[in-house]
């Protein structure tokens, strides 16, 4: 069975028709062909599918796109304002945080909303929020300090 949907997605409502049980996840790539958000377990262990939903982070493999509607859904491919790189992608691409990247957009996704509510956090919290985010390739020491770079930056550019 199938079923029309209407989902709000980095400011742009997008309209489709898909099974019913289909993840966000895969309305996401499949659909409306925002592929940056990408598979991993598929089971709610990695970290690696995560958006943005009106602000909280939220797994796309375990969510169900009418769920969704009427909220607001972010990607990676919405974390940049335009051209101009959110200061995490910044400070994730000068320090080396980045490998394969194919964690990197739930991470800074992640980030991005532990930011939103935790300007300055200390390094235990931000351990702490993406203890959920998996990479198979860093340290996770890099990561840490892109997040705290950016939060810094962040910081500086309010006041
Ligand atoms: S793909 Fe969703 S948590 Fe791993
Ligand atoms: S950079 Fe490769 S999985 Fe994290």
């Amino acid at each position: 069975m199938k079923v029309r949907i209407a989902l709000t997605v980095n400011d742009e409502v997008h309209e489709a028709l898909v099974p019913v049980h289909k993840t966000l996840l895969e309305v996401l790539r499949e659909d409306l062909a925002l592929t940056g958000t990408k598979h991993g377990c598929e089971l709610g262990e990695c970290g690696t599918c995560t958006v943005l939903v009106d602000g909280q982070p939220v797994l796309s493999c375990l969510a169900l796109p009418l769920e969704t509607e009427g909220r607001r859904i972010t990607t990676i491919e919405g974390l940049a304002d335009g051209a101009r790189l959110h200061p995490l992608q910044q400070a994730f691409a000068e320090l080396g945080a980045a490998q394969c990247g194919y964690c990197t957009p739930g991470i800074l996704l992640t980030a991005a909303a532990l930011l939103s509510e935790r300007p300055s956090p200390t390094r235990q919290e931000v351990k702490e929020a993406l203890a959920g985010n998996l990479c198979r390739c860093t340290g996770y020491t890099k990561i840490l300090d892109a997040v705290e770079l950016a939060a810094l930056r962040m910081e500086r550019a309010r006041t």
